[in-house]
């Protein structure tokens, strides 16, 4: 029997017999001759059958495919300058392992459908070849983001999911019964980050986080993937530029390895390798007086909404990094800037052409007094965080991290218009299913 190949390699076995095993993509007819499209998850090959060369059952078989029906397909490989791969396959066999009744037949055809039908079908959805491409930019940014902490000695450490209190907030908290108490789903990995930060110097985690988001927008999912950095030692400007980096290695990694990827989804690959350190750098009151010309309402004070975020972030070419918000929008674990207490040592990133806000981060409350401070005044319960405040009772250090949320990352690289296609099974307000 000649050898399984998959589709992307069978540039190895031009002129080879080889079998292919995969889904009918797509089939046209012309007269004595059959042009199957076959897919196989690596990539797509189209098959040629002349009536006059194969034994009519393989031909009437070859005819009668439907669309994502399962087959085995043997062909020899040959070269084809005019064939989107370079190669078409002259098919001599096939193997169907699952014929779709044309009664029944695949529910996703090339014709348009509405976003909520694609939704409901998305595990079906997943096959097509723009969100095949989307899964193939994630997995990208997923693996360049490791490469880029993994080869500045930092050391990834798992946070736990089940945590007994709330990191970024308690109006978005996802509460579950564990045993006879009360947990609640991680918010964010960066407490303990902060603990594995003083064991090993600089550590990332990388995992899924929850929010009970009431909000039904373009960049908002219950469940999201979170890359979160923390380096003891570190101030706000050193988060700053290890962001900075860390956003362009992703950027460039995506151009250089994912341009068929890119090309599938139309993407503008030249705005993409703008994106070149240094970004820019914007102060909150800059932005307040900025988005005040731009005829926004925001007030110094107010935090800013996901119009706001549009409209800063379209102003540049690059993500634009904005510096010291007011302490009273962020969270309690925000160190104040020391000449400006008023302001916290943050920093959102926000991508350009619209797309708002990919990080938060910055520096930590350092200091015990200010932290227990903080808690009371956020009216968190301090048994919980007694742990937390440990941290500043034993060797503390001045220490900054911060958080990409991947999705908002991919839809961004991507050129999407929202974060539901950037996830395989996408949680939200309103969608728990498939
Ligand atoms: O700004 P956030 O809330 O910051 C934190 O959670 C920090 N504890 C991170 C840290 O410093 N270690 O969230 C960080 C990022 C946001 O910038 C955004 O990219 C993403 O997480 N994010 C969401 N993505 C999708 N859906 C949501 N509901 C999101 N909420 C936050
Ligand atoms: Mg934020």
């Amino acid at each position: 029997m000649p050898p399984i190949v998959e589709i992307r390699r069978v540039a190895e076995h031009a002129d080879e017999e080889v079998v292919i095993q995969g889904w009918l993509y797509n089939l046209r007819e012309s007269g004595k001759l059959l042009f199957p499209i076959f897919r196989d998850g690596s990539g797509q090959i189209q098959g040629v059958v002349v009536k006059a060369v194969v034994p009519p059952d393989i031909f009437e078989a070859v005819r009668r495919l439907t669309q994502e029906s399962s087959v085995r397909v043997t062909g020899k490989v040959r070269a084809d300058q005019r064939a989107p791969g370079g190669f078409e396959l002259d098919v001599s066999g096939i193997e169907v392992l699952q014929l779709i009744p044309v009664d029944q037949p695949y529910p996703i055809t090339p014709k348009e459908h509405g976003v909520d039908f694609l939704m409901d079908h998305r595990h079906l959805w997943l096959r097509s070849a723009r969100q095949r491409a989307i899964l193939g930019v994630r997995h990208e940014i997923i693996k360049a983001v490791r490469d880029f902490f993994d080869d500045r000695g930092f050391t990834l450490v798992d946070t736990p999911i089940f945590t007994p209190a709330a990191c970024e907030g308690t109006t978005t908290l996802f509460e579950v019964n564990y045993f006879d108490e009360k947990a609640y789903l991680t918010q964010s990995g960066q407490l303990y980050n902060e603990a594995t930060a003083m064991a090993v110097g600089k550590t990332y985690c990388f995992g899924p986080t929850f929010r009970a988001e009431k909000s039904k927008t373009r960049r908002h999912l219950t469940e999201f993937w979170m890359v979160e950095p923390e380096v003891a030692f570190a101030h706000l400007d050193d988060v700053c530029e290890l962001a900075e980096q860390m956003v362009a290695h992703m950027v460039g990694r995506v151009v250089a390895n994912r341009g068929a990827e890119l090309q599938t989804l139309g993407r503008d690959v030249a705005k993409l390798q703008a994106v070149t350190p240094p970004f820019p750098r914007l102060a909150y009151d800059d932005a307040v007086k900025l988005l005040q010309a731009k005829g926004s309402e925001i007030q110094w004070g107010g935090d800013f909404g996901g119009t706001d975020e549009t409209i800063i972030s379209q102003q540049y070419e690059k993500p634009v990094l904005v510096t010291r918000y007011p302490m009273d929008v962020k969270a309690f674990y925000m160190a104040p800037d020391p000449q400006r207490p008023e302001v916290a040592l943050c920093v959102d990133m926000l991508a350009p052409e619209g797309y708002g806000e990919i990080i938060g981060g910055g520096e930590r409350l350092a200091d015990y007094d200010l932290l227990l401070e903080r808690i009371k005044k956020h009216q968190l319960p301090r048994e919980a965080f007694e742990w937390y405040l440990d941290l500043r009772r034993y060797g503390s250090v001045p220490h900054a991290g911060y958080g990409m949320g991947i999705e908002r990352a991919v839809a961004w690289v991507c050129g999407l218009e929202h974060v539901r296609e950037t996830i395989p099974f996408p949680r939200m307000l309103y969608r728990l299913k498939p």
